[in-house]
């Protein structure tokens, strides 16, 4: 299994045969200036949340790939407008792709689509491909919720670290706790001055805590 980050939110996942484009923002991104939009065909795209910073590319990706979406009823419902297919789920609730399974769990946060309309709740989710157990948290708080995944044998989880809008690097080392995963991708950093951080203070908390945090370029892959 291979990850690619793309800057925010946004990584790129190949499992189970099939690739995976998470929160897709990278165009109004100019850390992620080096990254072609146009090059990106994946074959599914799966949306946390309907805010500007994990949708903004959403739409060009999708029309230039075919890609199927898999988001909450109500993203689906406002791509359907669009003539976009997209498979809608709800919290909780998964469903057997041909690459693996998708779960969708919860996040704590807000969530309304760029042009102002409803988006659902915002959503986290657990992939289950190749024998591998993925947490993708999207923009969420520490939350309760999290134990619920303590079981599921996570070998790794993609937690936002940037503080502010989402949890910040001391939640997200308590975050590793909850749901008993020891290998972390910090995401949803630096990309707005509120959430700038210092590199080497969130890494050493994470290390003190005894976790594996890996912090990519953008651009850069890891397999996981
Ligand atoms: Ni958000
Ligand atoms: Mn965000």
């Amino acid at each position: 299994m291979k990850i690619t980050y793309y800057g925010q939110s946004c990584v790129q996942i190949e499992a189970g045969g099939k690739t995976l484009l998470f929160d897709p923002f990278i165009s109004p991104n100019p850390m992620a200036s080096h990254i072609d939009v146009n090059s990106l065909k994946p074959d599914y795209i799966l949306v946390s949340h309907g805010h500007g910073d994990h949708v903004a590319d959403l739409v060009t990706i999708q029309k230039n790939s075919g890609a199927k979406v898999i988001c909450i009823a109500e993203i689906a419902g406002w791509l359907g407008k669009q003539d976009i297919e997209a498979h809608g789920m709800n919290i909780g609730g998964g469903y057997n792709f041909d690459f693996g399974r998708v779960k969708m769990v919860n996040a704590i946060h807000s969530s309304s689509m760029p042009d102002g309309s409803y988006g659902g709740n915002p959503a986290g989710f657990v992939i289950y491909a190749e024998g591998k157990a993925i947490y993708f948290a999207g923009d969420t708080a520490l939350t309760y919720d999290m134990k619920l995944l303590a079981d599921d044998n996570l070998d790794w989880a993609i937690l936002p670290i940037g503080d502010n809008y989402t949890m910040g690097a001391d939640d997200a080392v308590k975050a590793c706790d909850f749901i008993n995963c020891k290998n972390v991708i910090g995401v949803h950093y630096d990309s707005f001055p509120v959430i700038k951080i210092d590199k080497d203070e969130v890494m050493e908390k994470f290390v003190k805590a005894g976790l594996n945090l890996k912090l990519p370029a953008i651009g850069e892959s890891l397999s996981l």
